[in-house]
């Protein structure tokens, strides 16, 4: 079969598989907040309503002041995107005809933005065994003839961490080379505190393009709002690049408020850390493979079965469970199925399905 490239698409997956419309499926494939969006947006969206009759402000100026401010930051090194997806485009024509390194496992759009700016692509293939930890020494072998690495942290679909001082040496090593790290952190709002965003580096390493989606964790994939943080005069030429009223005004109005909602996002942290802890150790307990995530996803595999992958994702769908299916994600190639952390109810239906299938 076709698959689909991303997740979130319980629609095409039921039409693909022939499946009743009305089949009614949780969707662990999306790895959204479910605690999300923070009750509030509703009405501060309604409130805006007027503003779509307007253009919008073409500088985006109220969410590039809060962003600026809530990461503390100068304004010159933020650009707000479409979503996070359009970050990675535009950065990606930054380096369009150049040369990039990317470690995969990751996710799909960098290639993809990769290829579509005519980029020669050089692949690393981390591999669980290793606990998918960067091979540093490689990528500084190879940084002298790049012109950009991409990463991302936490990394989807692992949910792993590049640990800060591997980051540091690429950093330093790209520096000397005139090398570039992009580092996707979609995902960092839902790490643990104690380990931070790489925002603080910036002033350090010129050569540091640091990407944001507030997708994730406030729920809202419709609305689209992710940012760049960067060197002034990176964001400068990016800025360039960007077409006209890529932010709409909604965007513009609420990303202050969803900054400024401290308490969503750490309500968020509380629930995950207990309900991952509760479900990785259940799914152990299972005897499954999970990979050494910190965040709201996780990689899983049939310890018993690595080789029917694809029957288990047949079979959670049978019984109402939608996963992600690995098959486009380069070093896994279908081995695993990746699974997002929903809510306490959502989870139970997902283990005792996987419970089953042990007893099938
Ligand atoms: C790592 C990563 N970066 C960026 C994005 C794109 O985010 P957005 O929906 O804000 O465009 C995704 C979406 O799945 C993602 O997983």
């Amino acid at each position: 079969m076709k698959w689909p490239n991303h997740g979130g698409q319980p629609e095409t997956i039921k039409k693909l598989l022939h499946m009743k419309e009305d089949k009614s499926l949780i969707d662990f494939s999306a790895n959204l907040n479910p605690m999300g969006p923070p009750t509030w947006l509703s009405d501060a969206l309604h409130q805006q309503y007027e503003t779509i009759t307007r253009y919008p402000d073409p500088t985006y100026s109220k969410a590039s002041a809060a962003i600026a401010e809530h990461e503390g930051i100068d304004q010159d090194m933020v650009l707000v995107t479409n979503g996070g997806a359009e970050a990675i485009f535009l950065v990606a024509k930054y380096f369009e005809k150049g040369k990039a390194l990317i470690a995969h496992p990751t996710f799909l759009e960098y290639e993809r933005a990769c290829t579509h700016y005519h980029i020669d692509v050089e692949d690393l293939i981390v591999d669980d065994e290793s606990g998918y930890t960067l091979p540093v020494q490689l990528i500084q072998d190879r940084f002298a003839e790049k012109d950009v690495l991409f990463l991302c942290r936490p990394n989807n679909p692992t949910g792993t961490v590049i640990p800060e001082e591997d980051l540091q040496l690429l950093l330093e090593i790209g520096k000397k080379k005139d090398t570039y790290v992009v580092v996707d952190e979609a995902f960092v709002d839902f790490l643990p505190t104690t380990i931070a965003s790489l925002t603080s580096w910036l002033s350090a390493y010129p050569n540091l393009i640091i990407l944001r989606s507030l997708t994730k964790m406030y729920t809202v994939p419709g609305l689209r709002i992710g940012y760049i943080m960067a060197h002034p005069t990176v964001i400068h030429a990016l800025k360039n690049e960007q077409i006209p009223w890529s932010i709409n005004s909604l965007v513009d109005a609420v990303v202050p408020r969803l900054l400024e909602d401290r308490t969503f996002v750490d309500k968020t942290k509380v629930w995950l850390h207990g309900e991952s802890r509760y479900v990785f150790s259940c799914l152990k307990k299972l005897d499954y493979y999970v990979s050494p995530s910190l965040v709201n996803f996780y990689l899983l595999q049939d310890k018993k079965s690595p080789n029917r992958t694809d029957e288990l994702y047949y079979f959670l769908l049978e019984n109402g469970i939608l996963t992600r299916h690995t098959h486009n994600f380069k070093g896994l190639n279908g081995k695993f199925i990746r699974i997002a952390i929903r809510s306490y109810t959502e989870n139970q239906h997902l283990l005792t399905a996987l419970q089953k299938w042990r007893k099938e």
